[in-house]
């Protein structure tokens, strides 16, 4: 886990921030005024992004992280470099990073697997300004993977 700067870090991680900012401000979210945004980056340089999508059954919602995910797999991409993160309350940008939630965590974990390499997170708060970068294994010690099930996933790799 390592903590740092918007202002600090290489161009690619600051123009995939950028791209979940902009995804971020898409966020449909009628009931929590929270807005997250997130983006992908795939070994060929593609970025796909994701936000909050709400539902008034509340359960229904689906977080911008899975969104990305699963956006991304209908395009024909399951394997990830690296997901960056923010997100922001109903008015301010806020000075806190986003931390995806245990679901979505699972959810990444599994990505990860696909992937066949720790998946970089890139937290950071919509101030842009502070940053959190860690794999998805500090954030999900120990995880229930493919591995698990005694499943070899390297050939559903996209
Ligand atoms: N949310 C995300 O999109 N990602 C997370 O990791 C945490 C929570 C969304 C879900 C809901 O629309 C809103 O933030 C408040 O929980």
């Amino acid at each position: 886990m390592k903590k740092t700067s918007f202002n600090k870090l290489k161009a690619e991680d600051q123009a995939l921030l950028r791209a979940a900012q902009a995804a971020m401000e898409r966020a449909y979210n009628p009931y929590s005024q929270y807005f997250v945004g997130s983006a992908l980056l795939t070994p060929d340089g593609q970025t796909v992004t994701g936000s909050n999508f709400e539902n008034a059954s509340y359960s229904v919602t689906i977080c911008s992280e899975r969104s990305a995910i699963v956006r991304a797999s209908a395009m024909g991409h399951n394997v990830f470099k690296k997901i960056a993160v923010l997100g922001r309350g109903a008015k301010s940008p806020s000075k806190d990073v986003v931390s995806p939630c245990g679901v979505c965590r699972q959810m990444l974990f599994e990505s990860s697997q696909i992937s066949g390499a720790p998946l970089e997170v890139i937290m950071c708060s919509s101030d842009m300004k502070k940053v959190v970068i860690a794999t998805i294994d500090e954030l999900l010690p120990l995880g229930f993977g493919p591995a698990s099930l005694g499943v070899n996933i390297k050939r559903f790799r996209r």
